[in-house]
């Protein structure tokens, strides 16, 4: 048997890394706000590398952990290897890093269902779908009476943002000030909404080629119910409609009842592209 030998990712591998994952089918690439390669290209965050004889067979990463918890970012192996020992190689040696930085949880989308085969092994287990739900035309029901004040969001609400977004949703779903400029630099609409000057909520959409997606939503909990979540969702939509869009996806999870009670009132449905969300406690 040839010797796996994991070390590091260092700067001077980008171009095998690249090579390798231009080359493989077997990669898994985390849905975020970078693209992979730039990500690569930025970041320096927990990642192995896995070669035999010289040769990279095997790369691992997560995202830079907040609260404790982060996403399996990348892996990807090469298809003339024995895939499990080399994901496992991988692993057990991250691992041993993310213990030394207090991660707690890992998480996994998996985008590719190749992943999933293996992840079992490692220790993984399947938490729920992420669902996706898609909705089209012009029609809104009536928003609850509200003093919401909506404007779209300013360079200087990034702390802001985080500050509502973290209140809002769990790790990992969470994103860092970091990834919220990156979310709002690529976004199409991004809007607060206000109660007497407070941010209290946001949403978050991107522009694909064929309509809009909502990225974020979020109201912190102390005024959810109340029927902001429903205002900022309709008011986003009413500003893609100015735009002449009237398309627009959303993804999440199965068991966020709320959510979906209210993503169902404002016409989503499910379309059937689902993701299995799988965790690891460390
Ligand atoms: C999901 C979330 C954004 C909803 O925001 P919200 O302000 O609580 O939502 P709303 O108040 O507009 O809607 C919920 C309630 O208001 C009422 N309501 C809202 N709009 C209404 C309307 N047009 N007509 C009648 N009732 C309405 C309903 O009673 C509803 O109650 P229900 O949950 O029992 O169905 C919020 O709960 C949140 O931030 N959750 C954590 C983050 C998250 O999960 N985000 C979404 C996943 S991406």
């Amino acid at each position: 048997m040839i010797p796996i030998v994991v070390t590091p990712y260092e700067r001077r591998y980008l171009q095998r890394v690249r090579d390798l994952i231009f080359h493989s089918e077997l990669v898994h690439s985390h849905l975020d706000w970078q693209e992979t390669d730039q990500w690569l290209d930025t970041q320096s965050v927990p990642m192995r590398c896995a070669w035999q004889r010289g040769r990279l067979v095997g790369v691992m990463g997560v995202s830079s952990p907040l609260n404790r918890t982060c996403w399996l970012r990348l892996a990807a192996i090469h298809h003339q290897s024995d895939h499990s020992r080399v994901l496992r190689a991988l692993w057990e040696d991250l691992v041993i890093e993310l213990r030394s930085r207090y991660v707690q949880t890992v998480a996994l989308l998996a985008v590719r269902d190749w992943i999933v085969r293996y992840v079992p092994v490692l220790g993984f287990r399947y938490v729920e779908d992420i669902i996706t739900l898609a909705r089209n035309g012009a029609e809104l029901p009536e928003t609850l009476p509200n003093r919401l004040v909506i404007r779209a969001a300013q360079p200087e609400d990034l702390d802001e943002l985080a500050r509502v977004d973290n209140a809002a949703f769990e790790p990992p779903w969470q994103l860092s000030p970091d990834e919220l400029r990156q979310a709002v630099r690529i976004s199409a609409s991004c809007t607060v909404g206000l109660l007497d000057d407070m941010m209290v909520g946001y949403q978050l959409s991107t522009l694909y080629f064929d309509g809009a997606h909502l990225a974020r939503l979020a109201v912190i909990p102390s005024v959810q119910g109340l029927g902001l979540g429903g205002a900022l969702l309709a008011d986003g939509l009413q500003r893609f409609f100015r735009r002449g869009i009237y398309g627009m996806t959303l993804n999440t999870q199965s068991s966020n009842r709320r959510s979906r009670r209210l993503y169902e009132r404002y016409g989503f449905a499910p379309n059937g592209y689902d993701l299995p969300y799988w965790v690891i406690t460390l």
